[in-house]
């Protein structure tokens, strides 16, 4: 159990260096204009995608597996809230791979500064997942 949990943190810490960098990589492409730094920026974003849903995908096989060896985690309401979070992160991971695609058709409408706020959208729910995980309030 607590080599699965090591391996959980391992691939959380891997999901959301992704998490935090590619929108940032959005905040930036959003305001490029010369078509040098653009296509870097569409490898550097397909990249760190792809890297990020190992570490996405990862995560749920450990979390999943742990529910598995000791399905008692099921029935207490951290889990369940987190789980309910965990769904809005990776709805969250999908809406990126839409935006990695619309950058890569050079189809992007939105500004730098609605990616700024986009941004801020994972530290809120890694500040409220970790709390639940951790502390185990309830
Ligand atoms: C399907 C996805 C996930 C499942 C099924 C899952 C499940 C679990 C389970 C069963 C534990 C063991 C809890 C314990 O023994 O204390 C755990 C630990 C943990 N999880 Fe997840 N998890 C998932 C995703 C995530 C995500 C996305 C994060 C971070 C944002 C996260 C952060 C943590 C942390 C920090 C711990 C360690 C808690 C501790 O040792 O006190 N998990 N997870």
């Amino acid at each position: 159990m607590l080599w699965l949990k090591a391996f959980h943190v391992i691939a959380v810490v891997t999901w959301f260096a992704g998490l935090f960098y590619l929108p940032r990589l959005y905040v930036y492409h959003a305001d490029t204009v010369d078509s040098i730094s653009i296509e870097r920026f569409k490898i550097m974003e397909r990249r760190l995608f792809g890297i990020m849903t190992i570490g996405a995908a990862a995560s749920v096989v450990f979390g999943v597996a742990m529910l598995l060896t000791a399905p008692l985690y099921l029935t207490m309401g951290w889990l369940r809230i987190k789980l309910s979070l965990v769904l809005l992160l990776i709805a969250y991971h999908g809406y990126c791979y839409k935006l990695v695609r619309d950058f890569a058709e050079d189809r992007n409408t939105r500004s730098a500064k609605w990616y700024r706020l986009f941004n801020e959208v994972p530290s809120l729910l890694l500040i409220a997942i970790v709390l639940l995980a951790v502390v185990k309030p309830f």
